[in-house]
């Protein structure tokens, strides 16, 4: 396909860059399946018109440069800042080779739910390294991360209890919460007063029911960090129960790799950890832990996604484990330390260029864009420039705050960096011209207050 920024079809129409996955997510009508339609129609206007940056699949390892194909089978390749496996582990020798030597002694799968016959020597080895990464704590494995989330909030909470959880608490935490109990509370963003008066009203009005405290140890849109010991204190204070999802980074981050938590002296602080090994672990899967045997037991059995689906395979056990004996070696800290000069290097050179990195430094440098439609139109060019990153819009993150998540890994150099931050410009700057060349209805939704001026701050 010929992708020269010139030989681009301009005329985008209105309605592929405007509305979002919210318009969709109540649709009405007795007909359950066919009212989703509209949602279709939408969506398949965005991927005709190459403004739909989802769904796209790998044709090579997610590693810094790769071959991409997109939704609407445009093919692609560059340097690759949409990958969450930050430490570069995903393509390391001593994983693979631990993967191809468990598939030999297991096969490729578990067969069975942890609670029955799925566990094996390997998930057990797994969890007992684990532990004795986080210090001694319980661990119980799940399939994915999300169904640790999941598990780690519906697993405890019953109908009487409260959940108080960040508004931007993960999917998994919020759907654990919808399963467990009508009793939701958000506080705003990282407000740890809000929490406070929260969980002193609750307290004065139940003073036997359960409250669990939801937030995380990254935030992964907006790269930022609670007050840990502010939380502690308030659930020191009420009687409540701290939970911390610590997916982002835990293993990338901190002494040892023990995460945001570990740097600030609070992994004790959480008294339910969950994480996910997705992200600098290699592997799908995820964990809740806990500081005793009976909560642990407990989950076992009383948690949905791990007795009733299947466990762990033998060969993600095995990958996570060596990951796991990776990052707690001095090659871990070498690999935190390039990835930490990276996200250095990287938000420093966005700045340079005058567009603002959010949050604070981890391996997640999302870029400030602004409206939808200048996002949506950023993402079409960029792959034209050979840069790779994920596009973040509303609902996923507040409206006219769309922003491009970088995510850096330790492979990156700062050859990448500038070439992929160079790229960004110039997809910019196609993009401006692109909305201005834009043939719309007559209400050009490009020409909204907070388009292409707000993009550079
Ligand atoms: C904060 C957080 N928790 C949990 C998960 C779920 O993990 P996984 O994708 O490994 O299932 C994610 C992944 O997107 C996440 O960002």
């Amino acid at each position: 396909m010929d992708m020269s920024s010139s030989s681009r079809k301009v005329s985008i129409p209105a309605a592929a860059l405007q509305g979002s996955l919210r318009d969709y997510r109540a649709p009405t009508g007795p007909d359950l399946v066919g009212r989703v339609d509209g949602f279709f129609e939408w969506q398949d206007l965005r991927r005709r018109n190459e403004v739909w940056p989802y769904a796209r699949s790998t044709e090579t390892a997610p590693a810094t440069f790769c071959k991409v194909r997109s939704d609407a089978d445009r093919s692609f390749q560059g340097i690759n800042f949409a990958s969450q496996d930050y430490l570069s582990l995903s393509s390391h020798p001593r994983i693979k080779q631990a993967a191809i030597e468990a598939v030999e002694r297991y096969g490729v799968h578990s067969a069975g739910s942890a609670a029955l016959l799925g566990n094996t020597a390997n998930s057990l080895e797994l969890e007992a390294k684990f532990s004795d990464f986080l210090g001694g704590r319980e661990v119980v494995l799940y399939p994915t991360g999300w169904s640790a989330g999941f598990a780690s909030v519906q697993g405890f909470v019953r109908p009487d209890d409260h959940v108080v959880m960040d508004v931007l608490a993960h999917s998994c935490l919020q759907e654990g919460a919808r399963a467990a109990t009508q009793n939701i509370h958000h506080f705003a963003h990282l407000n740890t007063g809000a929490v406070i008066r929260r969980l002193s009203k609750i307290r004065e009005k139940f003073p036997d029911a359960g409250i669990l405290v939801v937030t995380e140890s990254l935030f992964s849109m907006h790269s930022d960090v609670p007050d840990f010991a502010g939380l502690r204190e308030a659930c020191d204070t009420y009687g409540a129960t701290l939970l911390i999802d610590c997916a982002h980074d835990l293993g990338a981050m901190g002494p040892g790799g023990l995460g945001n938590l570990g740097a600030t002296g609070m992994l004790g602080a959480a008294d339910v950890l969950i994480g996910s090994f997705s992200k600098s672990f290699a592997s799908n899967g995820g964990f809740v832990s806990v500081k005793t045997r009976s909560a642990a037991e407990y989950l076992k059995y009383f948690s949905a996604t791990q007795t009733f689906s299947n466990a762990l395979s033998p060969v993600q056990a095995a990958v996570v484990a060596t990951a796991l004996d990776i990052i707690r070696s001095e090659e871990g800290d070498e690999r935190r330390h390039r990835l930490m000069d990276n996200i250095l290097y990287l938000r420093r050179t966005v700045e340079n260029t005058g567009l603002r990195a959010l949050g604070v430094p981890s391996p997640i440098v999302p870029v400030f864009v602004g409206s939808e439609a200048l996002g949506r139109l950023i993402a079409r060019r960029l792959p034209d420039f050979g840069g790779i990153a994920n596009l973040v819009e509303y609902p996923a993150v507040p409206k006219a705050e769309s922003r491009f998540r970088f995510q850096v890994m330790a492979d990156h150099t700062h050859a990448d960096v500038d070439r992929v931050v160079v790229a960004l410009g110039q997809a910019l700057d196609a993009a401006r011209t692109d909305l201005e060349l834009c043939v719309t209805t007559d209400e050009n939704p490009l020409k909204s207050p907070g388009t292409a001026a707000s993009a550079a701050a």
